[in-house]
């Protein structure tokens, strides 16, 4: 499905993206993966990079080959650290890069953003992010909270409202369109990674508690980085501006509640 293929994944130095790394190496891809820190096991291609401002953004794609097969967005924050941090990474630095990248990714290539379950109330708060989302490149973040006054328990899920919302716009802009390039977003629900402790003291045990009781278990990421891939792979070729819920059915189980059924 990936064989010799070139996939950029960034948040490879843990969890979810360094899960994905090592499959999609094992399926013949050849990974570039980007991350912040240093990733324990021994990647042959490897950006230190930071997502969070535009320099950072910059000088990793500076770094890039002239042509990728997929961009997996799946580096993140939990919201421990700010909302401003937070929203950069999540969403902006994600955005910047893969705009940035779109030149680079070959006719009928694919981004896949790893967004969440935390980022269900998106039409709820349709308004909000619209207007956040229209804030073109790669703003001064702190002057955006400030302005919005934007709270640091609101960072986490608002990135990931954004960041759906994106995905299905981006999948329709001329940008990635035009190319054949596919948007797509995968919504893990609670995952056991490093991540996973920082929500807890961010969103309270007793949201994540209720989550993994409604489906039995926590996931961990060998059942997200599967759906990451198949959605870079081209057998997913007609699947565009879609969010795939990867959660063991913690999306249905929330919609039934919200919508009565
Ligand atoms: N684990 C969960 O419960 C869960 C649930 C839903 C969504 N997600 C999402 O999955 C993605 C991966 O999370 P994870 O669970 O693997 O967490 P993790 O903390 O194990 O990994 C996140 C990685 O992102 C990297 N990163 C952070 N800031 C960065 C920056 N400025 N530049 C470059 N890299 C940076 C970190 O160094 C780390 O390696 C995140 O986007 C997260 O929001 C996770």
């Amino acid at each position: 499905m990936l064989f010799g293929k070139t996939i950029l994944i960034t948040g490879v130095a843990s969890g979810i993206g360094a899960c994905a790394a090592e499959l999609a190496g094992q399926m013949g891809a050849d990974v570039i993966g980007v991350d912040v820190r240093e990733p324990s096991s021994g990647f042959s291609s490897f950006i230190k990079g930071d997502l969070s401002t535009a320099v950072g953004v910059e000088e990793i794609v500076k770094q890039l080959p002239n042509r990728i097969d997929a961009l997996a967005n799946v580096a993140g924050l939990s919201g421990n650290t700010g909302v401003t941090a937070t929203l950069a990474v999540n969403f902006y630095g994600l955005r910047a890069l893969s705009e940035t990248v779109a030149s680079r990714l070959r006719e009928g290539g694919a981004i896949v953003n790893v967004a969440s379950i935390a980022g269900y109330g998106w039409r709820a708060n349709l308004e909000r992010a619209k207007t956040l989302t229209a804030v073109a490149g790669f703003p001064d973040v702190a002057s955006l909270v400030s302005e919005h006054g934007l709270k640091n328990e609101e960072g986490y899920p608002l990135s990931k409202e954004l960041l759906l919302l994106w995905t299905m716009r981006a999948a329709h802009e001329p940008l990635f369109k035009a190319r054949g390039v596919r948007v797509n977003a995968v919504s893990p629900g609670p995952v056991e990674t490093p991540i996973l402790k920082q929500f807890r003291a961010v969103l309270g045990d007793a949201r994540v508690d209720s989550d993994i009781t409604r489906v039995g278990r926590a996931g961990n990421s060998a059942d997200i980085a599967p759906a990451i891939l198949f959605l870079c792979s081209d057998g997913a070729r007609w699947i565009n501006g879609a969010n795939v819920p990867v959660d063991g059915g913690l999306e249905a189980s929330i919609n039934a509640d919200v919508l009565g059924f």
